[in-house]
């Protein structure tokens, strides 16, 4: 099987804890650096949840660098600790690494990473799109250096999650968003649209919390704030799966049903559909013709059931040792 280089961008978040351990547990990915940015939480905090995770993980190796804290636009506006608990990761407390921050900005990573894998580094970005814009202004030739990126963002014909029509990676930096996806690289879009659509279930959460691995385990635990977020939008208890699923069609082990590739805007205006995504889903009514110039793929749905999956790979972490630490578990109840 081949393994690709990848960078991850992030907001460790809970979500983004998921599909940083699916990268990890994925024999596609080989996982060479990862920048983090504000979004869920502070970069800085997005940083340090990074670090613990690699190193309960048994990967502290892999360089964290920090990103931007405010995006290009504005500032930073406090993360979402009514969704991501006030640390991020669900009040769940895991034993702090030792290792440092790489000595470079996430932008220069990220830079550096697709000098050194010209034509096979691919990117996630699976947080606000600050760190990419950034890295396009450092290296105009970003687009021709990556073989391909992977944006959890967008809503194209769901409403948004952070105003009625905006998601809030965009909406956290609508100005990199514009400015990321208008370089000229083929992008991946996965859209609210599907993240909404493929959900993990309490049964699921309790796989992970039986695993004998520290790694399902801290998961299956955060798991349990982000439930009860997500039980006030779907009724039950149960949770979107944005960053993962963006990790799995990136890493190619799902793949798409419906997935046209077409021009996609996002509004900068101050108006009410700030950070919006206007995707020309025009041709939905003739299986969408071919449309010229454009380079965004945007997943709608997906072939097959993502849930098991997920937990499967996730669950490939359960041979680690039982003892690496997650030291409190305070918001599960
Ligand atoms: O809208 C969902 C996205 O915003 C996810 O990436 C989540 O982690 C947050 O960053
Ligand atoms: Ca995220």
């Amino acid at each position: 099987m081949t393994s690709n280089p990848f960078y991850l961008d992030c907001d460790t978040g809970i979500d983004d804890a998921l599909a940083l351990a699916y990268l990890l547990a994925s024999p596609q990915a080989d996982l060479r650096g990862i920048g983090a940015v504000s979004g869920n939480v502070s970069a800085a905090v997005g940083a340090r949840n990074t670090l613990d995770l690699l190193e309960l993980a048994g990967h502290a190796h892999i360089p964290v660098a920090l990103g931007a804290h405010d995006p290009l636009a504005g500032s930073f506006g406090g993360g979402a600790p009514w969704v991501h608990g006030s640390n991020g990761i669900g009040e769940v407390e895991l034993a702090e690494s030792s290792v440092s921050l790489a000595p470079e900005t996430a932008a220069e990573m990220l830079v550096r990473l697709a000098h050194e894998h010209p034509g096979t580094l691919r990117v996630l970005a699976i947080g606000p799109l600050t760190n990419i814009a950034e890295a396009l202004r450092l290296e105009p030739s970003l687009p021709q250096l990556v073989a391909e990126i992977t944006i959890m963002g967008g809503a194209a014909l769901a409403p948004g999650n952070l105003t009625p029509v905006a998601e809030a990676n965009i909406a956290n930096d609508p100005e990199a968003a514009a400015l990321v996806l208008s370089a000229g690289w083929n992008v991946t879009l996965v859209p609210l649209d599907v993240t909404m659509t493929n959900v993990l279930e309490e049964n699921h959460r309790q796989e992970l919390l039986a695993s004998s691995g520290a790694v399902p385990r801290a998961l299956g635990e955060m798991l349990g704030y982000y439930f009860r977020f997500y039980e006030g939008i779907f009724g039950r208890a149960c949770s979107a799966m944005h960053d993962p699923l963006a990790a799995a069609l990136a890493v190619g082990a799902v793949s798409a049903a419906v997935a046209p590739v077409v021009h996609v805007g996002v509004d900068t205006t101050s108006g009410p559909s700030r950070g919006q995504t206007v995707c020309d889903l025009r041709g939905l009514y003739m299986d969408y013709p071919e449309q010229p110039g454009a380079r965004c793929r945007v997943v709608l749905s997906l072939d097959g059931d993502f849930a098991p999956h997920l937990v499967e790979t996730l669950l490939a972490f359960s041979s680690e040792s039982p003892t690496a630490a997650i030291t409190a578990g305070a918001a599960v109840a």
